[in-house]
């Protein structure tokens, strides 16, 4: 197969000659195309070296059965960038075609694979995350950075994935192997690929902590890697995700992610984040109660704590919900789980419930894995059998997108049924269901 190599100019840019010898040992016919930035951290005489193909100069230079700027992208069967810059990322989300890699990109109709690198704090950028959204939305394979190491002496997730996981991400996209892990949007889960489209998916996550001073805090055991695997499956399937989490877990790919600390912080990011949003998960654990008075300087000796309740943010959500949103919610029990979840999914006013017995092995807080039933408005009832929580994430927005009606502006009094305000507007506009 042919596969174009892009490299943008990061200090990563080392490990692209890795990933080339890879793809070449594996059969593949690989042209690297270097950015101006990637040949001041890489020499081209080592791609050259390594490379079934030499690395083309740049846009102008003649190709052998076209031109450079859509020949290549034209004729491969993959594209896959290593490293790709805050930069790169940006220019192929803006469509701009000012050197060979970028018009490759809009040339190509074969899979793009990329895998960002980056620092942290770019890493996390409302602007970055942004752009990863919409290629992903366009059906873009991310492989994501991993946490460690970065430029400078700095640590923190940025860090480009290693070569073979990277090359096992191209082979899966070219049909030759399993998707590793982690590089959750690779083929494997194609059929759901660009179901959440266009879709504003708003995930809260972790427990939330509230302070008795300023070095202690009343909080819970939920670690927010449930709600981190929704809101990085919700980009997987195109949406554009908002994840307001009081977790530590690095922020996902392509997540605009906003850290909270308490309930009312959280409460506030999230009535933000809802209100254009076309569905609203609430994984967080919310801390029930708070201290009612939280000191300003550290409390020496044993405090009285007098405790009050956290604002119930999931009900505020649902009292001001946006017609047609779909609303879910999260129940931790230890006890009559079905009956108390059944209860709860009618007080909260959600569409739906997805119900963790926190107390079974291998399910609830901490654990890698889950294992929930997901209780519908509707009556219905579906056990989602123990596995990873990437998996029970997606069979959660299996049940969301069930549940979404056509179109991103939904205007009826609430899931599947048409309101009073969507009428009027259907009235105005000539146009029936
Ligand atoms: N929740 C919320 N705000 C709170 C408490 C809970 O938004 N102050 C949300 C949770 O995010 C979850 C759902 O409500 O989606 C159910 O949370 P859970 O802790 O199971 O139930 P509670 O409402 O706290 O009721 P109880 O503790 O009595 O079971």
């Amino acid at each position: 197969m042919r596969i174009v190599l892009g490299v943008s100019g990061g200090v990563s840019a080392f490990k692209a000659v890795e990933v080339c010898r890879r793809l070449v040992d594996a059969g593949h016919r690989v042209t690297p195309v270097l950015t101006d930035a990637a040949r001041r951290f890489v020499g081209v005489a080592t791609f050259s070296a390594l490379a079934s193909d030499p690395v083309p100069s740049g846009l102008w230079e003649p190709l052998e059965g076209g031109i450079a700027h859509t020949r290549l992208g034209q004729a491969a069967d993959a594209v896959v960038v290593a490293p790709a810059t805050a930069d790169l990322l940006a220019r192929y989300a803006a469509g701009l075609a000012d050197d060979l890699l970028t018009a490759t990109l809009l040339a190509t109709s074969a899979p793009v694979v990329v895998c960002p690198a980056m620092h942290t704090e770019m890493w996390e950028h409302p602007a970055v995350a942004e752009n990863v959204a919409t290629l992903r939305s366009r059906g873009v394979h991310v492989v994501p950075p991993e946490s460690g190491r970065l430029a400078g002496g700095d640590e923190g997730t940025g860090r480009m994935a290693e070569p073979e996981t990277i090359v096992a991400a191209v082979l899966a996209v070219l049909g030759s192997g399993p998707a590793p892990a982690g590089t959750h949007d690779a083929p494997s889960g194609a059929a759901r690929t660009g179901d959440l489209s266009g879709r504003e998916v708003v995930v809260s996550a972790g427990g939330t902590r509230e302070a008795i001073d300023p070095v202690r805090v009343i909080t819970n055991r939920s670690s927010g890697k449930q709600g981190h695997a929704i809101a990085e499956a919700a980009a997987a399937r195109g949406a554009r995700v908002t994840l307001v989490t009081a977790s530590g877990l690095p922020a996902p790919a392509g997540v605009h992610t906003v850290r909270v600390e308490s309930a009312a912080e959280m409460a506030a990011a999230m009535a933000s984040a809802a209100s254009d949003a076309d569905v609203v998960v609430m994984a967080a654990a919310v801390a029930d109660w708070r201290p009612k008075v939280s000191a300003l300087q550290k409390v020496h000796g044993v405090p009285e704590l007098v405790l009050e309740p956290t604002p119930d943010i999931l009900a505020g959500l649902a009292a001001s919900r946006r017609p047609g949103q779909v609303l879910v919610g999260f129940a931790a029990e230890t006890e009559d789980v079905i009956e108390r979840a059944k209860r709860k999914l009618e007080q909260k006013g959600v569409d739906l419930l997805v119900v963790n017995d926190v107390s079974a092995p291998g399910a609830g807080f901490e654990h890698d894995t889950n294992e929930v039933t997901i209780l519908g408005a509707d009556g219905t009832s579906t056990l989602v059998p123990l596995g990873s929580k990437r998996q029970v994430a997606d069979s959660v927005l299996d049940a969301v997108v069930a549940r979404l009606r056509p179109g991103t502006l939904d205007r009826g009094s609430g899931p599947g049924t048409p309101g009073a305000e969507e009428r009027a507007g259907q009235a105005r506009r000539g146009e029936s269901r």
